[in-house]
């Protein structure tokens, strides 16, 4: 299927609408050119409210004047939408997110709580496309007529991209990662002004485990064998972006220039490479020295980029590079809706 060639746009719902996240989808799918934004559901403090009041709009870019007017509906009203995202935390998405997937609805999910499912795709498109075949079985078992996909967290996502190149390459046997990661990760009003600014606040709750358990799920290291990383993470007063200092140990041996061309040549399929939310490149890798940085960097590619420097030899892993994305972009909203783009162009949404 075309979609690009289709008159009709698809209408999309979007759970947690009013949330750090929910603002970056309704700024990436207010002009979308497969799908309509045709409603926006937040908790009880919201509803009833237009999104203009209820959202504090907090992105640089203009709050988009038919987003603003349009009323926010409960998470648990019927939408009108076979398509929704959810921008909701864990909690309430754990009990929500099957709600609409028994409805028939395609939840395309930013919460953690069905991620590590065995029939849950837990999809970059870019890397384990093969995941959406997991719709099926999740249908069959649980009996849904809809469905719940998944991206992951968002230090996973940057991390999980960078590694899939030299995974397939050199075979990743070994990581060791540190993160540094924006405020705007921990949503609105998150992280107390007193707390981060000046300062870096150590191991943010369930991170570190959630980076560990999902690089293994995308990179298909969890049926044993030669794999084990471990995360350590931070929260640091960075408005937008993750910065991860990186240490990768592999199964054979890469010269500078393989690793640097593993990257720089790493696509998506054609298919992939052509859907609207598709960066160009999935991995920009940086040569110049002291990048990237988020101020610099993260809005390469509208915020779809993984960017990726620093490529050092390590005297404890084979190699050590820092990774840097938008966390609320390819970390997440942007993620989502090109995971919804991929199930367009597979047929789910037929
Ligand atoms: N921020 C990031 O960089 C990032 C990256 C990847 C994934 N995620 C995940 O994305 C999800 C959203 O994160 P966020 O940073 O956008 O959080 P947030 O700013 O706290 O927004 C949470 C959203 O959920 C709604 N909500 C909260 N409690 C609810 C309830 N009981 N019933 C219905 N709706 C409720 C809120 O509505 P009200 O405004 O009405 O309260 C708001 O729209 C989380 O699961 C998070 O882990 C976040």
């Amino acid at each position: 299927m075309n979609r690009a060639e289709t008159a009709q746009k698809i209408p999309v719902g979007l759970l947690g609408a009013t949330g750090a996240v929910g603002q970056r989808f309704v700024e990436r799918l207010v002009d979308h050119p497969w799908f309509e934004l045709a409603a926006v559901a937040a908790s009880d403090r919201s509803r009833g409210k237009s999104y203009a009041e209820a959202a504090r709009w907090r992105l640089t870019s203009p709050l988009p004047e038919r987003g603003g007017a349009m009323t926010v509906a409960g998470v648990t009203d019927e939408l009108p939408c076979a398509i929704v995202f959810s921008a909701l935390d864990a909690a309430t998405a754990r009990e929500i997110e099957p709600l609409c997937a028994r409805r028939g609805m395609l939840v395309f999910s930013n919460a953690s709580a069905y991620r590590m499912d065995a029939d849950v795709p837990l999809l970059i498109p870019e890397t384990n496309a093969d995941a959406l075949g997991l719709v099926a079985r999740q249908q069959r078992e649980r009996g849904w007529k809809g469905a719940i996909i998944t991206n992951a967290n968002c230090s996973t996502i940057f991390l999980a991209i960078a590694l899939a190149p030299l995974d397939r390459a050199f075979g990743v046997e070994k990581v060791f990662v540190t993160t540094m990661q924006a405020v705007s990760g921990a949503g609105y009003p998150g992280v107390p002004s007193l707390d981060i600014l000046g300062n870096v606040i150590p191991d943010i709750p369930e991170e570190g485990a959630k980076i560990e358990r999902e690089v293994a799920k995308i990179l298909g290291k969890t049926g044993g064998g030669a794999f084990t990383i471990s995360a350590m993470t931070y929260r640091v007063a960075v408005e937008d972006g993750h910065t991860e200092s990186v240490s990768a140990g592999f199964s054979r041996r890469a010269s500078v220039s393989e690793v640097e061309s593993a990257w720089s040549e790493f696509r998506g399929s054609a298919e992939v490479a052509a859907l609207p939310s598709a960066p160009k490149r999935p991995i920009h890798y940086l040569s110049e020295p002291q990048r990237p940085q988020p101020r610099r960097d993260v809005d390469a590619e509208r915020g779809m980029a993984t960017l990726v420097g620093g490529l050092k030899p390590c005297a404890l892993l084979d190699w050590k590079f820092t990774v840097l994305g938008h966390n609320t972009i390819r970390g997440a909203a942007g993620a989502s809706v090109l995971n919804a783009e991929y199930a367009a162009v597979k047929g789910l949404l037929d």
